[in-house]
């Protein structure tokens, strides 16, 4: 064989499918397939220009992180179904989003790009991006599969961590999206896990995501992210991106004709891949309008808004005194964060000219700050000059410019110096002060926090930020997002900071299931705000909480509340439903998110909402019975307005589920003496074959138990001065076995 001319002209049809034409685009064969056009983005359309000069302009939404925030897949399904029109317009059939990694530490890189520090979060709105993407006839590439938590040597390094930790917190958004949305493709990531590149890896891309989740579409390597084709093939890894990779095609064909590769690996990965271009390729034409568009971004971008603080100074009247509006931030914000993710937005408005827009009072701006060292010290004196005279002031507050990218970790959570000092100059005027924090990652807020009157978390908002923050500063919009991460007091205190981000090519996850809310509650660590927090201009109540679930404690259960508008505005609110096991072990979270929704109520109304807890929501993973396993006992069904304000519980029994632990020679004598019917069966044996009872005596001591419990039972039936015989040990295990334990 030459080049690519094999006698085989089959089999080269199938492989030329393996890999893209070239950055963006994926072959066709002579049947016809149509060739498709992938384009990133998750807040926008990011496509490249053929020249690469730029990206067609887009709309930009809110980055995903304010996204999530709103907690409103209904929200996040409009959204992506703008981004879908706009890829349809621009010829895209498969957009690379959304990505629901997990924001294991605050100092990820891509953190602006995620959804959230729980998965469960991360997967009802990565399902409602999903959805949204696919109704606009563009398939949705849902990413980046798995545990690429951090961008520090994000192309080869290894994630450590159990297999509860991965099934718990980083396999399960993808399971959700995956086995409720139906993503078009699934994007493996560059990372490896336990040792293995995830393109590699056939237990995550063929048993679990296709075996165990029933993936039907195709599966796409990150840019770059195959090391050896072949492997990746062979593990379920359909197309490789970029293309051509002539290299890996002819690979492919050598390894099929000397009998290495099995030609139906080749063949079934193609026609997953033709399967796909049939059913997203040259999609029907489409329009978007573009206004429209800019004013869905600007509903968004308020709804993700986040009300961390506020002492009654917010919201603003449109008339009355001089406001001052402070930092370079408020005239040139930062909309959305870099790497493949940016779009290039149609326009954007900015906060003063929303401000100067809506505010009937004279606005002061001064920038404040600058990355120019010489500056620092005149616009801070010019700034605190222009605060002093007003009777509010409004201080834009940010990370610096490009810290926030795809390629590289943040190195901080705290915020430039010279703008926090600039804070507490203004505050110390004695003017009422309102900080908007404009960044994507979380900052550390504290101390400085204590001495502004209201703080706004206004995220990486997108094109309408601008406009969208002049509505809730004034309350035009009343506040209704909450935090999809928790905000701690120091970057000491975030769960995985001993590990973030490695070293030596591994990163070790030691805080296993504990991250986000899940450590800091475990650790029962104050923090600045928790996870699910964020405030309104008027107050709801949770009242008339009702559980239906079947006698039998097994299945889902159902749960209804009624929530009033307890205060005098309009406004929405997010109910979260949290399970807290009772009396759990240190082993189980102490509270994890089960259900959410939101309710937009007039002063006054009230509406009965429901939900359904699945009866998933219950398990954890059992390493050792390698599956998913409700322990039995009581669980408070906790209704609260975050994490850590829970106003209502409900409290129900669940019954034990999931495999049994296969009892072995391996198993400790603990595990087989707390067996329900093989504890019993032991020590009867034992008793028979001595009468005496010192055998039996010796297994149901105590002491004994507590010195040897966890001792693996061969080495107890090895020893001659009891009668526990190897004869004894081989029959239990038979029986064990023979009754599916
Ligand atoms: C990013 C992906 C992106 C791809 C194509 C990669 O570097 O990790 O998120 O979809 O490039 O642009």
């Amino acid at each position: 064989m030459t080049g690519l001319t094999s006698p085989d002209g089959e089999l080269m049809r199938h492989a030329a499918l393996l890999s893209g034409a070239d950055m963006s685009h994926t072959r066709t064969d002579e049947s016809g397939v149509p060739a498709l056009t992938l384009s990133d983005g998750p807040n926008g359309l990011a496509m490249n220009l053929p020249d690469w000069s730029g990206k067609v302009p887009a709309t930009c939404f809110p980055a995903p992180v304010a996204l999530a925030a709103s907690w409103d897949v209904d929200l996040v399904h409009r959204v992506a179904a703008a981004i879908g029109r706009e890829a349809r317009v621009a010829g895209a059939d498969i957009l690379l989003g959304p990505s629901i990694n997990i924001k294991r530490s605050p100092l990820g890189g891509r953190g602006f790009e995620y959804y959230s520090e729980d998965p469960f979060l991360a997967g009802r709105i990565g399902a409602g991006f999903v959805a949204g993407v696919q109704s606009a006839g563009v398939g949705a590439c849902v990413k980046h599969f798995a545990v690429n938590s951090q961008e520090t040597d994000r192309m080869r390094v290894s994630a450590e961590l159990s297999e509860r930790a991965l099934r718990e917190i980083y396999l399960a958004a993808f399971e959700h999206v995956v086995t409720s949305a139906r993503p078009a493709m699934v994007m493996a990531s560059y990372n490896r896990v336990n040792g293995t590149y995830v393109t590699q890896d056939r237990r995550l891309l063929t048993e679990i995501l296709r075996d165990e989740w029933g993936f039907g579409g195709a599966v796409v390597s990150d840019w770059g992210a195959v090391d050896d084709r072949l492997e990746a093939l062979r593990a379920g890894l359909d197309l490789e991106m970029p293309g051509p990779a002539d290299a890996s095609r002819r690979r492919i064909v050598a390894a099929v004709e000397n009998g290495d590769l099995d030609a139906s690996v080749v063949v079934d990965s193609a026609d997953r891949l033709r399967r796909l271009a049939v059913k997203w390729g040259g999609g029907a034409a489409a329009t978007a309008n573009l206004e429209e568009h800019h004013l869905l971004a600007v509903a968004a971008a308020a709804a993700s808004i986040v009300l961390l603080k506020n002492d009654g100074v917010l919201p603003l009247s449109t008339t009355g005194g001089r406001v001052a509006v402070i930092g370079e931030l408020a005239r040139t914000p930062q909309i959305q964060g870099g790497g493949s993710a940016n779009a290039s937005a149609t326009r954007i408005d900015s906060p003063l000219a929303a401000l100067r827009a809506t505010l009937d009072r004279t606005v002061d701006f001064a920038p404040g700050y600058s990355s120019d060292p010489d500056q620092v010290q005149a616009l801070a004196d010019e700034a605190v000059r222009i605060a002093r005279d007003a009777e509010v002031t409004i201080v834009f507050l940010g990370p610096d410019e490009g810290s926030e990218s795809e390629g590289y970790d943040r190195d901080t959570l705290e915020l430039p110096a010279e703008q926090v000092g600039l804070l507490t100059r203004i505050a110390a005027t004695g003017t009422r002060t309102v900080a908007v924090l404009d960044n994507g990652g979380i900052v550390l807020t504290s101390p400085w926090s204590r001495d502004v009157g209201a703080l706004v978390e206004a995220w990486l908002p997108g094109q309408g930020g601008g406009t969208a923050i002049a509505q809730v500063l004034t309350g035009a919009v009343n506040p209704s997002g909450r935090l999809t991460e928790t905000i701690p007091l120091r970057l000491a205190d975030t769960p995985a900071f001993a590990s973030f981000p490695g070293h030596g090519g591994r990163v070790f996850h030691g805080e296993g299931i504990f991250v986000g809310y899940r450590g800091y509650d475990h650790a029962g660590r104050e923090v600045a705000f928790p996870f699910g927090h964020g405030l309104s201009y008027t107050s709801f109540a949770y009242e008339d909480i009702a559980v239906v679930a079947d006698d039998k404690g097994l299945g889902d259960v159902l749960v209804e509340l009624t929530v009033r508008n307890v205060g005098n505005l309009a406004g929405a609110d997010v109910w979260q439903v949290y399970l807290r096991p009772d009396g759990g072990d240190d082993d189980r979270p102490v509270r994890t998110l089960a259900a959410f929704g939101k309710v937009e109520l007039e002063p006054g109304a009230t509406a009965r909402v429901r939900t359904t807890i699945g009866a998933r929501s219950f398990a954890r993973w059992d390493e050792r019975r390698d599956g998913w396993v409700v322990d039995p006992g009581t669980y408070a069904i906790e209704v609260g307005a975050s994490s850590r304000d829970i106003r209502v519980e409900v409290r129900i029994d669940r019954t034990s589920t999931g495999p049994a632990l296969v009892l072995t020679r391996r198993s400790t004598l603990r595990e087989w003496l707390t067996d329900l019917s093989f504890g019993p069966a032991l020590i009867d044996a034992a008793q028979d074959a001595d009468p005496s009872g010192g055998t039996s005596g010796f297994l149901c001591n105590p002491v004994i138990l507590t010195m040897i419990g966890d001792l693996p039972i061969e080495r107890l039936f090895d020893d001659p001065s009891t009668a526990l015989s190897p004869e004894l040990l081989a029959q239990a295990v038979r029986e064990a076995q023979r009754q599916g334990h």
